[in-house]
């Protein structure tokens, strides 16, 4: 349908550039919530309060949620099939402390990315369309977080 190739299309260019997209995505989502920086360990006592950044532990992160970003998008006609795989990435998530409503703010920084590099391709229904897609794929991990 329409939601799938407003979907597809914008995912062409931005998929080619996972990490630097990924970036603005995380950037927006600490700038939301500092505190989901500690869950994570680029977090030290000196050093300046972007220094994560750089971190690898950072990038690393960046590229698995991107990669995950890029398997819904390539499974838009079967997402089902992933859910085995999104119910223990909810479950991880749980363990290492990240609650369900954080994941509702990594959707609005999706969004914020998406509106920053898409300009003026950044309409109503390509918004909607993508906010469709990641409940899908939030539901499933936050069913498997609450497993
Ligand atoms: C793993 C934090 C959201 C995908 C992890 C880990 C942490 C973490 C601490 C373990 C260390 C690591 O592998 O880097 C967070 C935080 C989030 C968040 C604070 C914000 C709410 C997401 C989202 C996705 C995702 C929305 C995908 C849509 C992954 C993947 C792994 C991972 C694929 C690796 C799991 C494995 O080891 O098999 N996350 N995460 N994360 N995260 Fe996230």
């Amino acid at each position: 349908g329409k939601e799938k190739e407003l979907i597809r299309g914008s995912w062409e260019s931005l998929g080619k550039n996972k990490v630097p997209h990924g970036v603005i995505m995380f950037s927006r989502l600490f700038e939301l919530d500092p505190a989901l920086l500690t869950l994570f360990h680029y977090t030290t006592n000196c050093g300046s309060s972007q220094d994560w950044l750089s971190s690898p532990e950072f990038l690393e992160h960046v590229t698995k949620v991107m990669l995950v970003i890029d398997a819904a998008v390539s499974h838009l006609d079967d997402l089902h099939t992933l859910e085995d795989f999104l119910l223990n990435l909810g479950r991880k998530h749980q363990a290492v402390g990240v609650n369900t409503q954080s994941f509702a703010m990594v959707g609005e920084s999706l969004l914020y990315m998406l509106q920053c590099s898409l300009g003026q391709a950044y309409t109503a229904p390509l918004r909607q369309a993508w906010l469709n897609m990641y409940s899908i794929v939030v539901a499933a991990m936050s069913r498997g977080w609450a497993e």
